[in-house]
C-alpha cells in the first residue's frame, strides 16, 4: 500500500488535485464516497473547483459507501444528508447519477443485496474511504471480513459517539455499507485520514497485523491502494 503524508494545511489541496487529475483522465469516473468530518475540506475545494470550470462531475457516478439506519428521513446526521451538503448539492453532478442505500426500505437484506449488486454492474473505478478509531472503513467494524459483502451491521460504540459531530439528531444503534469485498473490487482506493485523534489507529493499520480485527488494515492487500494521511495523522507511524 503506498503512504503518503502531507503538510497539515496542504492536506486537503492536494488530495483534491489528485482527484481533480483523475477526473480529467476519465471524466466517467465510477465513485464511492464517503461521508464524515475528513474528507470535508477536500469536498470544499472540488466544490470550488467546480464553480471555476476546471473540473466537472457531469459524466460521473457517485455511490455513497454507507448510511444510518433509523434516524428521521430528514436528519441532518444522515450520510444522504451529508453527501448533499458537503460535495453533491455544490457540484454539477446529475440527479440520476448519485446512488444511495435506503434504510427505509421494507426488507433491508434484499436493499443491500440491490445496492451490492448495482455496484457490482457497474464497477467501481475509485473508492474513497475514511477511517473509525476503532479501525472501521465505512460502517465495517472490528470484525468485518475481506469476503463481508453489502449488508447490515450495528454499530460500534465509538461509531454512535462520532454521530454527534455530524449533527444528528439522535445516535444509530444500526447501518448499512458496502461490504469489504465491494471495496477491495474497486480499481483504486483512497483511504484518507487527518488529525492526531487518528494517528494510532493509522499506524495500526498501516503497520500492525493485516487482520479483520482493523478492518482498514485489509486494504494493504489490494494491488492499488493509497493512504493520504496529512502528518498529524501519519506521526506514529515512525520512520
Ligand atoms: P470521520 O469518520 O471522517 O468523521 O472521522 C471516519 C469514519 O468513521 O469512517
Amino acid at each position: 500500500m503506498r503512504i503518503e503524508a502531507f503538510p497539515d494545511d496542504a492536506w486537503a489541496a492536494a488530495v483534491a488535485a489528485r482527484w481533480i487529475r483523475r477526473l480529467h483522465a476519465q471524466p466517467d469516473l465510477v465513485m464511492c464516497l464517503p461521508t464524515g468530518a475528513t474528507p470535508r475540506p477536500v469536498y470544499s475545494m472540488m466544490a470550488a473547483a467546480v464553480i471555476a470550470g476546471t473540473v466537472s462531475f457531469a459524466g460521473a457516478q457517485v455511490y455513497l459507501l454507507d448510511e444510518f439506519g433509523g434516524l428521521a428521513p430528514d436528519d441532518a446526521g444522515r450520510c444522504d444528508a451529508m453527501i448533499d451538503r458537503h460535495l453533491v448539492g455544490r457540484i454539477d453532478l446529475p440527479p440520476g447519477s448519485l446512488h444511495k442505500l435506503d434504510p427505509d426500505a421494507v426488507d433491508i437484506d434484499a436493499e443491500a443485496a440491490r445496492y451490492g449488486a448495482a455496484l457490482r454492474q457497474a464497477g467501481l473505478d475509485l473508492t474513497l474511504v475514511g477511517i473509525g478509531v476503532n479501525g472501521h472503513i465505512g460502517l465495517n467494524e472490528p470484525g468485518s471480513s475481506a469476503e463481508s459483502t453489502a449488508r447490515r451491521v450495528e454499530l460500534a460504540s465509538s461509531t454512535q459517539e462520532s454521530m454527534r459531530r455530524y449533527g444528528a439528531g439522535h445516535s444509530a444503534a444500526w447501518g448499512l455499507t458496502l461490504g469489504m469485498a465491494e471495496i477491495l473490487q474497486s480499481a483504486e482506493v483512497w483511504l484518507v485520514a487527518t488529525g492526531q485523534s487518528k494517528a494510532a489507529i493509522v499506524a495500526a493499520a498501516l503497520k500492525g497485523p493485516i487482520s479483520s480485527a482493523v478492518p482498514a488494515s485489509l486494504l494493504r492487500q489490494h494491488p492499488k491502494a493509497s493512504a493520504l494521511l496529512d502528518q498529524s495523522a501519519a506521526s506514529a507511524l515512525g520512520g
